[in-house]
């Protein structure tokens, strides 16, 4: 029965191959590569107040990322920004989480490379979910757990099923992430980057093809320098992980997330660090003086 008092709701709008559709009405063919293969990459863009946030950034991973899976850029970084901005202004939330996935597209199934390939871009937002208030107080729980992803993990490809599987573990036992461990050394979380606090020294594993280039760890790498905190990109011992003053886990979904609980491990007595404060008050600031410096370009 429909409820007369009831608003509509409101649809989100989605951009599928050059088209703005409503999502219940965008459609791919099942010969899609995304869909068969995993054959694809993608962003996810925070935006503040309609603004997406370190939009450059995230631009120039996607296409390091399309390069290394040798896919053509199809777009240029003015028709991207353009996209992205129109998209945003088509859905009604201020702050949006905006997905973006490029694929090999349709051809007939076979591993190798499409003769002639047409690219499948997809664009969708969603509201941007906000660290609820416990995360101050309390923290938040991951497990460790063997990294056991193939060596290319700086691409960020949509074939994500160890990360999904790993992440399910973390969540079977009650965590929110699971670090992932390889060779002895912890390289970042499931869906996000590693942070650790050492002797008064934030630490964070150098770049390179065992973990992805977070854009949130660089903006956190950059926030260090510029407020003299002392800061580290190398490797990180599984056992200086268990003896960290403080664990951080960062993405741009998730800003800056303090570990209380590792495993068994209660750390920084169970409570967010002194540290991960001062960061997070940091983080929270560049992002307001962002938007509003280009409000008042835009005005
Ligand atoms: C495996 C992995 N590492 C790190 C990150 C953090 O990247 P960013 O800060 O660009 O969101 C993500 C984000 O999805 C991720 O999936």
């Amino acid at each position: 029965m429909i409820n007369d008092h009831e608003p509509a709701a409101i649809e989100p709008v989605v951009y599928l191959n050059s088209e703005f559709v409503a999502l219940q009405d965008a459609h791919i063919s099942v010969l899609d590569r995304g869909f068969i293969f995993g054959d694809g990459v993608y962003e996810v863009i925070p935006t503040y107040s309609r603004k997406p946030f370190r939009l450059q950034h995230h631009l120039a991973r996607l296409n390091n990322s399309l390069t290394a899976i040798h896919i053509k850029n199809p777009l240029n970084s003015v028709q991207w920004q353009q996209l992205i901005e129109q998209i945003i202004h088509k859905n009604t939330y201020e702050d949006q989480s905006v997905y973006l996935q490029i694929t090999r597209g349709i051809a007939p199934r076979d591993h190798s490379f499409p003769h002639q390939e047409k690219p499948t871009i997809f664009i969708m937002t969603t509201p941007f979910e906000k660290q609820p208030p416990e995360i101050a107080k309390k923290g938040v729980h991951a497990i460790s757990l063997p990294d056991n992803r193939w060596q290319n993990c700086h691409i960020k490809t949509i074939s994500l099923l160890p990360n999904v599987l790993l992440r399910q573990q973390a969540f079977d036992k009650g965590a929110i992430e699971a670090i992932l461990i390889r060779e002895g050394e912890a390289t970042e979380g499931a869906t996000s980057n590693l942070f650790i606090i050492l002797e008064d020294c934030l630490i964070t594993p150098p770049k390179g093809p065992l973990l992805l280039p977070g854009i949130t760890r660089d903006l956190i790498v950059e926030l260090a320098d510029k407020q003299n905190i002392c800061l580290k990109e190398q490797a990180i011992t599984e056992a200086e992980l268990f003896n960290a003053q403080e664990i951080w886990l960062t993405s741009s979904t998730k800003e800056i997330l303090p570990v209380t609980k590792l495993n068994d491990k209660i750390i920084s007595n169970g409570k967010p660090g002194a540290h991960w404060h001062q960061m997070i008050d940091a983080y929270h600031s560049y992002i307001k003086k962002l938007c509003s410096k280009e409000t008042r370009k835009s005005q």
